[in-house]
């Protein structure tokens, strides 16, 4: 039976007809203790959710919703490896990697050659061609293969180690990667091409850009084994494109890629910030781990972030979800969310072959706080939409500066309160506004958020973060009956893009096209 048509999603239907038109003014005013009832918090990490237009009921109900579509079955069997992504017939294990000394023999074998890698870079002991030692490092991969480590690399700035500077490349686009390799020395830059299939047209075109780059300085090939290491599951292709079998570290096809960071294509970011640290990452990722399969789902955060968000976008019709880190460090972390979340679970199409008939993922996006209240927040105030949001902010700042950091919190409290409660006419003209102008001062309000505090930046916690989110998206593609782990969606772009290539280079016949693409192609023929 579809999920629509269960007594479960009937209920929270028939309740969404009562509480829509309430007002979380009103909420707040029939409940005192609102942010005790609807607040979790473990680990010093404390989710608050009671500015959600959610009760206790609304709540009891979504999670009848998650029994319903049995989440325990489904995390059972990811656990267990069944091939839960059935449209490419594999298993989704990422839980894996970071299982400590659970994990599989191969996740430790390849664990310890990353570490002894690191090790190596740091201590100088690898070399270039020329006899340098390693100053920088480019990670060239795109999609899950860039964004992760990028992402993390940035949030754990403040452990970056000393002489050692990680860049990322990802843009097919030369602007990407010129002015980088312009500033680099080819004697002293390792490059990592991190591509999981390795076929990736970004991926190996970067990568065919900076093996000519370090060739034409070193002028042999043999210079290839000490400045370029691969990361794939595909041994054949790294060979081919003449990477050492020493210098590939492994990972497999039971890691999608957005869900790699904790693979082997973490080595940039481990790199960036120690091997300890990012041991640390991977235990904060296994306490969330460890949390998802056993707490409750009553205090379940990642369970509690997925059918907040399911209940915003299908019972209250919220089409996008913005996610608002009060951390400059955290600034890519929506970047990185768009992937985990968008390529996960917007799909239409469910796990039976069915059209889902309802919204699936709403459109993720965000800004690091301040910033985004000086661009769009006029937008979310008054601009008649409704926006979900969640707002992240650190209890202590990983760049502690005298007046910046309570300044920095101030808002991000500010906000979520000025969002869920507004201002009405009244408010405003006991403030002595002039009667004509008092309607461009009233904020409706009613805008739902979560607030997310983290104790801080350190590794351990953004391990945890990350693996919060991994797992809301895991509980949504049960909810939804979605396969969250394929991607097929991504393949007829890359497709057309391999058709238009040669005539956009060369020309020919582009009959098979529309007139627009045609007339595009045209136009790029008359410079
Ligand atoms: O095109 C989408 C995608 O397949 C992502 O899922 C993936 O993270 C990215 O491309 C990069 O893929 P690869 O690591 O195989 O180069």
């Amino acid at each position: 039976m579809k999920l629509t048509q269960t007594p479960a999603w009937q209920a929270l239907a028939c309740h969404a007809e009562t509480l829509r038109p309430r007002h979380l003014r009103e909420l707040f005013t029939a409940d005192e203790h609102r942010f005790e009832h609807l607040s979790l918090s473990r680990n010093g990490l404390l989710l608050d959710y009671s500015k959600q237009r959610v009760t206790g009921e609304t709540m009891t109900l979504l999670r009848n919703l998650a029994e319903t579509a049995d989440l325990a079955g489904w995390q059972r069997r990811m656990v267990e490896g069944e091939p839960i992504n059935h449209t490419e017939q594999r298993a989704v294990r990422h839980m894996a990697l970071r299982a400590g000394d659970q994990a599989p023999p191969e996740v430790r074998a390849t664990l310890a050659r990353l570490q002894r890698f690191c090790e190596r870079i740091h201590s100088g002991d690898w070399r270039g061609f020329s006899g340098e030692r390693i100053s920088d490092v480019v990670n060239i991969g795109i999609g899950g293969s860039d964004l992760g480590p990028r992402m993390a690399t940035l949030a754990l700035a403040a452990r970056q180690q000393p002489d050692i500077r990680v860049h990322y490349i990802a843009n097919i686009d030369g602007a990407d990667i010129a002015p980088l390799l312009a500033s680099l020395n080819p004697r002293t830059t390792l490059c990592i091409v991190a591509s999981k299939t390795f076929t990736t047209l970004e991926t190996l075109t970067n990568a065919r850009t900076a093996r000519d780059w370090l060739l034409a300085a070193a002028g042999q090939e043999s210079a290839i084994a000490r400045h370029f290491v691969a990361i794939s599951t595909n041994r054949e292709l790294t060979q081919q494109f003449g990477i050492p079998a020493d210098n590939v570290f492994e990972f497999w096809d039971w890691v999608g890629g957005r869900f790699s960071l904790w693979s082997a294509i973490g080595l940039s970011l481990a790199l960036a910030i120690g091997w300890r640290n990012f041991e640390q990452l991977l235990a904060g990722a296994r306490r969330m781990d460890e949390h998802f399969l056993s707490a409750p789902a009553s205090e379940n955060l990642p369970l509690t972030l997925a059918l907040l968000s399911l209940w915003n976008t299908n019972f209250l019709g919220a089409s996008t979800e913005a996610i608002l880190p009060y951390s400059q460090s955290l600034h890519l972390f929506p970047a990185y969310l768009q992937q985990l979340e968008m390529e996960s679970n917007g799909k239409q199409i469910d796990r039976d072959g069915e059209p889902l008939g309802i919204a699936s993922s709403p459109v993720i996006w965000g800004e690091s706080g301040t910033n985004g209240q000086h661009s769009f927040y006029q937008l979310f105030h008054q601009g008649g939409r409704l926006i979900p949001s969640d707002f992240i902010a650190l209890r202590q700042a990983d760049f502690p500066l005298p007046g910046h950091h309570p300044a920095l919190l101030a808002n991000c409290l500010a906000q979520s309160a000025a969002l869920a409660f507004g201002q009405t006419a009244d408010e405003v003209r006991a403030a002595g506004v002039p009667e004509a102008l008092v309607p461009y001062k009233v904020f409706p309000g009613n805008q739902p958020s979560t607030t997310l505090l983290l104790p801080g930046l350190d590794p351990t916690t953004l391990g945890e973060l990350i693996a919060l989110f991994e797992h809301k998206v895991f509980c949504l593609g049960v909810l939804w009956n979605l396969n969250a782990f394929d991607q097929w969606g991504v393949e007829l772009g890359k497709q057309l893009a391999g058709q238009l290539t040669p005539l956009i280079e060369e020309g020919g016949d582009a009959s098979a096209f529309d007139s627009s693409t045609r007339g595009l192609i045209a136009a790029l023929k008359t410079r």
